[in-house]
């Protein structure tokens, strides 16, 4: 049983984390104008910067390895891992009054999908606290990202399939696959979410309950169960994914108010480290009057699917070959790194979240999302 039952919860939680979504270690410029930030032209060149930094990494893998192995589809995703951290380098040396627009947060959630790190505190400013207001989303994003990518380690449902009760089990998985939706809903209930694929996320918890005979009624009637004897972390308001309340999913765009995150940056220096092997001493730029305008919605119809969800797992040599045009040599970058100690070790302490499945398919989405991205710089 055990077997059959792990896989099944594996399978539930490739579907809950791994769908498809619309933003997927996407290492476009999301606020491609530079607007709001303290320094538009800095914050513009850092980006040109780091495209035509991965572009000569991706002549290093191109010349230092052959295609096609596992060595040159690493230093690939190094490539790729690095310019998404570097990315987020730009943010604050130019624009880090901005660090609680929709913008940034789509460039802090595209570093942990493209790297297929789970969600951490190591990108500063990420979530926004609760309190943000000036400058900020309309939607946290970075809650809405952490719960899409959850990864559920209780086993409460088990140990109910295992006393045979079909109908208990049911109710408890009625808990188990709602949460995420329910939490998004909870913090976002009127924004339009489709750029981080909800709608599919929906179905597919949708599809994961139906087979309770009373439509999950316990999240309606009686949701404190799901937390205090199942243990699952819902937040405020729960939703029942099938009985959802007539305005849920939002429609409204995703925008920013207007104004500054804060307009004092408080050091002259950030260190930023970030896996696989990105180190950089940033110099924020000064703070500016003009800085703060709102940046208006983001430019949902706009985005285009890149790739599918994370990249491989393979964390150890992505670090070890990848970080040379980046951060000078591998061996200084990977051990500078505080995101999850050296490269070797982060594969090892399941802070990544691929599945051993899913390797090889994941790190083909992310090499074309590479290749797909290096064309638009051509
Ligand atoms: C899930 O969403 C809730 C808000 O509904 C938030 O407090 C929580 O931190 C989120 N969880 C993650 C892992 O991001
Ligand atoms: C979700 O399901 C609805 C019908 O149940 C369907 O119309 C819609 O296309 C589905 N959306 C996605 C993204 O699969
Ligand atoms: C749950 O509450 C709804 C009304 O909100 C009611 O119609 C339904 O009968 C209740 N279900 C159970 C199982 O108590």
């Amino acid at each position: 049983m055990s077997l059959l039952k792990s896989n099944l919860h594996r399978l539930a939680a490739i579907v809950l984390c791994f769908a498809p979504a619309s933003v997927i270690g996407d290492t476009r410029n999301w606020n491609p104008t530079g607007q709001g930030c303290v320094d538009p032209k800095g914050f513009l060149s850092c980006y040109d910067t780091q495209s035509s930094n991965a572009d000569s990494c991706v002549s290093f893998c191109n010349s230092n390895n052959v295609q096609g192995t596992g060595a040159y589809t690493d230093c690939i995703l190094g490539c790729n891992g690095a310019w998404l951290a570097s990315n987020v380098g730009c943010w604050i040396q130019s624009c880090w009054n901005q660090v609680y627009s929709c913008e940034y947060q789509l460039t802090a959630l595209s570093y942990f999908d493209g790297t297929d790190l789970v969600q951490n505190a190591n990108i500063p400013f990420y979530p926004p606290p609760d309190d943000a207001s000036a400058g900020a989303c309309s939607c946290n994003l970075g809650y809405v990202y952490g719960n899409k990518t959850y990864i559920n380690f209780n086993n409460a449902c088990i140990t109910v399939a295992g006393s045979g009760d079909l109908d208990a089990t049911y109710e408890c998985e009625c808990c188990e696959f709602s949460f995420p939706v329910s939490n998004i809903l909870n913090v976002c209930p009127k924004s339009d979410l489709s750029i981080l694929g909800f709608q599919q996320e929906l179905n597919d918890t949708q599809q994961l309950i139906s087979k309770s005979t009373d439509n999950c009624a316990i999240l309606d009637n009686n949701s404190d169960t799901c937390v205090s004897q199942f243990g699952y972390p819902f937040y405020g308001t729960i939703t029942n994914p099938l009985n959802l309340p007539a305005d849920e999913p939002g429609t409204e765009p995703l925008s920013n108010l207007p104004g500054n995150a804060f307009t004092d940056f408080g050091e002259p220096a950030y260190t930023l480290t970030l896996f696989p092997g990105y180190s950089s001493v940033i110099t924020p730029a000064a703070f500016n009057a003009d800085a703060g305008v709102a940046t208006g919605s983001v430019e949902v119809g706009s985005a285009v699917v890149t790739a599918t969800a994370g990249s491989s797992g393979q964390g150890g040599s992505v670090a070890a070959t990848a970080t040379g045009k980046n951060t000078g040599t591998a061996a200084t970058a990977s051990g500078k790194s505080t995101n999850t100690g050296s490269a070797a070790s982060s594969s090892s302490t399941s802070t990544q979240k691929s599945d051993g499945l899913r390797v090889e398919s994941k790190a083909g989405a992310v090499l074309g999302a590479v290749f797909a991205s290096f064309a638009l710089f051509m």
